[in-house]
Parts: structure tokens; sequence; C-alpha cells
């Protein structure tokens, strides 16, 4: 166990992941190293116009997460807690890029854990050549046909590539 203790460690990265990026690939990387067990879990019911569908972004993640054996890909509607507490998570994860995240993730961590005191929420840093990348401006520079390399994974760019010509 990665975490030394009886009791796994299992930690839920939610988000959108419209679309995966590098940025993204780079803190479950860092969260597949110090929790036991990671679950990537896409948000079915966020109130966006996402550019690819739930199944897509699953399909997608589970591709390019294929390597770590301790990450599993899921999906959830509803509560994050709900879904945290249903799948066994003690931990829900978070990525702070910089200090405009911070409002909006204090604001989440806190409610979440009015709602369920037992789930702790942890930020962590994604490596600083992510730290102005998000899903957003990908597909802006993708609509346009002007993504710079190595900010998505090679599967995503394909796909932007598609969606766009
Ligand atoms: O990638 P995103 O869009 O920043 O992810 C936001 C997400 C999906 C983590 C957040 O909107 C969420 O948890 N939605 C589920 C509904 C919920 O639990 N809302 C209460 C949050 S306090």
């Amino acid at each position: 166990m990665a975490s030394g203790r009886e009791k796994p460690v299992t930690a839920i990265y939610p988000g959108s992941f419209d679309p995966v990026t590098n940025g993204h690939l780079d803190l479950i990387a860092r969260g597949a190293m110090i929790f036991d067990r990671l679950i990537v879990a896409v948000a079915r019911n966020v109130e966006k116009e996402p550019l690819f569908a739930v199944k897509e972004r699953i399909e997608i993640l589970e591709a390019v997460t294929f390597d770590w054996k301790n990450v599993e890909v899921d999906s959830f509607d509803g509560l994050l807690v709900e879904f945290a507490r249903m799948r066994g998570a003690n931990v829900i994860l978070r990525g702070i890029r910089a200090v405009s995240d911070y409002e909006y993730e204090l604001q989440m961590a806190m409610m979440n854990r009015k709602i369920e005191p037992q789930i702790e929420t942890v930020f962590m840093l994604p490596g600083e050549a992510y730290s102005y990348l998000s899903s957003r401006l990908v597909k802006e520079l993708a609509k346009f046909g002007s993504l710079p390399n190595g900010l998505v994974p090679p599967l995503v760019e394909e796909r932007l590539k598609a969606k766009f010509r």
C-alpha cells in the first residue's frame, strides 16, 4: 500500500475533462504516486456545452491512463461527495494552477466538507509547464487550428483535429 496504512486510501479526481490535457495527466501521475487507488471521475451533469460526449471523454481517459494500474476511470451524476461515498473514497483530489483557481476551489472544498466531513479535499500543483493550461483554451486554439504541441496527449490532438476539420 502506497500509504503504508492498513486502510487503503482511495482518491477521486473529478472534473469535466472536456478534453483531458497534459496538465490533468500530470496531476493524475502525481495522485497515482501517493494514493493507493485513484478514480478519475467525469462529471455528467455540469452545466456547460461540452465538445466531447461523456462516452468519448471516458474512452480517451481510459486510453491515456492505461499504464497506471491503480488508476481507473468512471463517471458520475449528481453530488460529488455522494459518488465519493458510494465508491468508498476518502479523498477528493483537485489541482490548483494559480491563485485565480483558489477561490472557486476553496468554496467547493468547504461546501463538500460541510456535506461530508469524512471526505478530505487534497490540492496538488501541476508541473509549472501546465500552470496556464486549460481545456477551454485548448478547445479555442484547436478551433482556430493553432494548438501548440505538447499540451494534450496525441489521441486528444487527433480527436480535436477531427472535430474541427
Ligand atoms: O473540471 P471542472 O469543470 O472544474 O470540475 C468541476 C466539478 C465537476 C468537480 C464540480 O462541478 C462538481 O463537483 N460537480 C458535481 C456536483 C457537485 O457535487 N456540486 C457541489 C460542489 S460543492
